[in-house]
């Protein structure tokens, strides 16, 4: 049996894209599966956590054990994430949400038309700021960095810009990291100034090792 390390913890997690309307049959978005997050959903609930996972529109099975809330645009990730944050002792945020939304989608498919297409789009929320901005000192904030370059310097600009206890970067164009894939290497470095990097593991090692470093902060 498991070590129930985590029991009476309750923990958020967000997963997946989020998907932003042009009109009414086409959208933003990007290729996200929610594995990672998926992984470490499930990591906290074999520990015992009382785990609630907002999820992006993502095709992927979770125990029923875990209260899963399904969501499509940013703004309700927004939502059901800022509902559930203040009940909860860690949140890990995984989710690869669209920083950017169409300004006027349409209600209608709109139409072909000589020539390109202009779109204006708007900011979303950054739902980790917002709620790292608000976290009280008895709770746990995690992030992810996605990243191409220099992941340790970034991950140590967003730690402080988004007040987080621990940060998991990847860098996006290694071989055996990314979106869809069941491995991730990744670098984390947290708020007392240590870091590590993990050689490339099975997704669902990366969700445990994470509570692993919670744990023994
Ligand atoms: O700033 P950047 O997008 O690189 O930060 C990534 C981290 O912030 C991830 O943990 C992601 O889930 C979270 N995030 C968010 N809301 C956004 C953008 C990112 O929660 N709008």
């Amino acid at each position: 049996v498991t070590k129930q390390d985590m029991a009476g913890r309750k923990v958020l997690i967000t997963l997946g894209p989020t998907r932003e309307a042009f009109d009414c049959v086409r959208f933003w978005s990007n290729p996200s599966s929610g594995t990672m997050g998926a992984a470490i959903a499930v990591a906290a609930w074999l520990r015992g956590a009382e785990v609630t996972a907002v999820c992006g529109p993502v095709n992927l099975w979770l125990p029923e054990g875990i209260n899963r809330i399904d969501v499509t645009t940013a703004r309700e990730m927004f939502d059901a994430a800022s509902e559930n944050f203040p009940s909860v002792d860690a949140a890990c945020f995984t989710a690869a949400v669209a920083d950017y939304r169409p300004a006027n989608p349409q209600q209608d498919k709109f139409k072909k038309e000589q020539g390109g297409l202009n779109v204006e789009f708007k900011a979303n929320p950054d739902i980790l700021k917002t709620l790292g901005s608000q976290k009280t000192d008895r709770q746990f904030l995690i992030g992810f960095a996605a990243e191409s370059s220099d992941i340790e310097g970034n991950c140590h600009k967003k730690l402080s810009a988004k007040n987080l206890d621990l940060i998991v970067g990847n860098d996006v164009t290694a071989e055996g990291c990314g979106f869809g894939k069941a491995t991730n290497g990744v670098t984390v470095v947290d708020a007392k100034g240590r870091s590590e990097s993990w050689p490339v593991l099975p997704k669902s090692e990366v969700g445990w090792r994470i509570w692993d470093w919670m744990l023994g902060l």
